[in-house]
Parts: structure tokens; C-alpha cells; sequence
């Protein structure tokens, strides 16, 4: 099972994550917790101890995944490895043993990123800190 929370900030996506990651944890699922925000602390929130979460790298979503079409041209993105390596190589393991990554950008949205930071710039607005 795969749950997604997007939305506008501040509405306590990161809170109900970590929580439902621990509570699903606590009743025997296993459970990876993925972060894809910019500004990310879903580690923090799910109570990794503060080295722990220094350790977490953006995992390069080139590194790990794909974009695939299938037979009727849908195209998806597919993982490239196991999970477990990636997770391995990416993660941390947490309270309840969720395991935890951060998300970084494919070198195309970081191009796309860095045009949109740099129209910013130039306009005057600010777009916060940059991805990984
Ligand atoms: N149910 C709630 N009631 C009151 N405050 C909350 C609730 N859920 C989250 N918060 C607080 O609101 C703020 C934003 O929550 P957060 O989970 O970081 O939002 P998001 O991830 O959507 O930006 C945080 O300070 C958090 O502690
Ligand atoms: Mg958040």
C-alpha cells in the first residue's frame, strides 16, 4: 500500500505522515516513509535522533528511477534497483523501525528548478532554499 499527502504548506501534512508511519509501524506493518518536500523534516518528525537525520542524502531520483511506457504509452516512473539498496545506501532506520529518505530532483526538474529560481531572482521574489 502506498499513501501520498501533498497539499499547501502548513496544513500538517509532515505531522499526520509521521504519524500514521508510526502508528502503521506499531501495528506490525513495515513502513518506509519518503520525504519529497524541499524543505524537508519529516525525519525530525518522525523522531529520528538528530545525527541520524544529518546523515540522510537527497537520494538522485536519476540514480534510482526511470520513466517507463507501458504497452498503451502511459508513462511511470520505476525503480531501477531494489528498494532495499536504495534504502540501504539513502536511509535511516527510525522509532518503530520506519525507514526514512529524502527525495532529491532529476537533473531535469533541477534544470527546470534552476530556470524557475532564476526568473525569481531576476523579478525579485524568492522561492526559499534550493533543492537537493
Ligand atoms: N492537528 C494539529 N493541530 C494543531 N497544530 C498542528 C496540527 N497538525 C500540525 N500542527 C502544527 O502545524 C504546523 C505545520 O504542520 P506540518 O505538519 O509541518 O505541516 P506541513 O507539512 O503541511 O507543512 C506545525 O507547527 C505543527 O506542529
Ligand atoms: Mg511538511
Amino acid at each position: 500500500m502506498r499513501i501520498a499527502l501533498a497539499g499547501k504548506g502548513g496544513v500538517g501534512k509532515t505531522t499526520i505522515a509521521a504519524t500514521l508511519a508510526r502508528t502503521l509501524a506499531r501495528r506490525g506493518y513495515r513502513v518506509n516513509a519518503l520525504d519529497d518536500d524541499p524543505n524537508p523534516n519529516l525525519a525530525v518528525a518522525l523522531g529520528l535522533a538528530p545525527e541520524q537525520a544529518a546523515r540522510l542524502r537527497r537520494v538522485p531520483r536519476d540514480d534510482v528511477m526511470e520513466e517507463r511506457a507501458d504497452a498503451d504509452g502511459h508513462r511511470d516512473l520505476h525503480l531501477t534497483r531494489p528498494f532495499a539498496d536504495v534504502l540501504a545506501e539513502y536511509g535511516e532506520r527510525g522509532p518503530d523501525d520506519v525507514g526514512v529518505m529524502m527525495m532529491g530532483c532529476s537533473a531535469r526538474s533541477r534544470l527546470t528548478l534552476r530556470s524557475a529560481r532564476r526568473r525569481a531572482q531576476r523579478d525579485g521574489r524568492s522561492l526559499g532554499p534550493a533543492p537537493g
